[in-house]
């Protein structure tokens, strides 16, 4: 069924560990947004337990939808359509959601919009701006992607490069399990860092000058793990280290992993003329990232639009803001819609490691 119009929207996202529901109006207007993080469940296993997820999602989504309409004073009369995160993400986290979403639309006979969880990151920060930002460079950055686009208007998005190994998030995540610092690594780096010299450990920035759009962090990663553990130390043995020891590290390390994104995010700017440039994904919460991007733009003379700390973190919110420009479009699914988990990207081509 394909309605007249569509201005309040329903929207769910499980692609992750965050079972999250947002009711937002014309697109920009969130009225609720309620996320429940798992952090705590997964925590003692250092990362993301996709059995456990989908479980927790499961518990999870009806209640959040429940409170979500609560806090947004709103019944399912009031609601012309059900956005729903379609991928890419974990297959068992997203069919919670999918399956949700799609027995709302069957019972209440109201239309399904699938979103691409990626395309709800990059246009996130137009959530807050008074105008779309577009046309702009894009900078994805979180747990499961490093990705640059070209997004001319909401339904236009180019894939410009990303990141051929470990994503961003990822690389925090497990530097941070390497060091034992708790899970997940990226808050705890951002708040460990300040304590410590960015300038200390000269640690790879790898690609930073390539005229291309692609990264790559493992060698970063396997840097960090080599300094920290030097010749003849096994995995785990940190006595040697002192807290200081531990700050400097983190601050050289995510120094290296900023300057690249920074320098890359600029560069991809200067190459396709556009004058804006916006930031979503969980990285994007990041401090260092966040002033260390502005100041860079502002010298290159480009306006920044960094999406608000709380649609960095996956989030309902993002997904139903995209599904109205979908649905204006008329680009609805159906019953039949499936799932897809993983990221829908073509093979970059094979590039020389500095
Ligand atoms: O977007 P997100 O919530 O989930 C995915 O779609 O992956 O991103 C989660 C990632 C995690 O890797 C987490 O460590 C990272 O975002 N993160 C941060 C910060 N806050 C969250 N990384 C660096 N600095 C932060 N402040
Ligand atoms: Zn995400």
């Amino acid at each position: 069924m394909v309605p007249a119009s569509v201005r309040t929207i329903l929207a769910l996202e499980t692609s992750c560990d965050e079972t999250s529901a947002a009711v937002i109006v014309d697109g920009r207007d969130v009225r609720a947004n309620v996320v429940s993080s798992q952090v705590k469940l997964h925590a003692k296993y250092g990362g993301i337990v996709p059995e456990i997820a989908a479980r927790a999602h499961i518990q999870n989504v009806c209640p959040i939808i429940e409170e979500t309409l609560a806090q947004s004073e709103m019944t399912y009369d009031d609601l012309d359509a059900i956005a729903v995160t379609a991928g890419p993400g974990l297959v068992g986290s997203l069919l919670i959601g999918v399956t949700a979403a799609k027995t709302l639309s069957l019972i209440r006979g109201l239309p399904l919009i699938p979103v691409d969880h990626i395309a709800a990151h990059a246009t996130s920060a137009a959530l807050v701006t008074d105008e779309p930002p577009w046309p702009a460079i894009a900078l994805v950055v979180s747990g499961g992607h490093t990705s640059l686009y070209l997004v001319r208007d909401y339904l236009d998005i180019e894939l410009l490069g990303q990141t051929v190994d470990d994503a961003a998030g990822e690389a925090f995540d497990k530097v941070a399990a390497l060091l034992e610092l708790g899970y997940p690594g990226g808050p705890v780096i951002d708040r460990v860092a300040k304590d410590g010299d960015p300038k200390a450990i000269d640690f790879p920035r790898t690609w930073i000058r390539e005229p291309h759009s692609n990264f790559s962090f493992s060698g970063l990663k396997t840097a960090v793990l080599y300094h920290v553990h030097g010749k003849g130390r096994k995995y785990g043995e940190l006595d040697h280290l002192s807290k200081a020891d531990i700050a400097t590290i983190v601050a050289s390390f995510q120094a290296a992993l900023v300057d690249t994104l920074v320098a890359k995010t600029i560069a991809a700017a200067r190459r396709t003329g556009v004058q804006s440039v916006v930031v979503g994904g969980g990285v994007a919460a990041n401090s260092a990232l966040r002033r260390d991007l502005q100041a860079a733009c502002d010298q290159a003379g480009l306006r920044l639009h960094l999406t608000p700390m709380k649609y960095c973190t996956d989030n309902a919110a993002m997904i139903g803001a995209l599904g109205y420009q979908l649905a204006q479009a008329g680009r609805f699914g159906d019953l039949r819609l499936e799932v897809h988990g993983g990221l829908r990207r073509p093979k970059p081509k094979k590039q020389r490691r500095k």
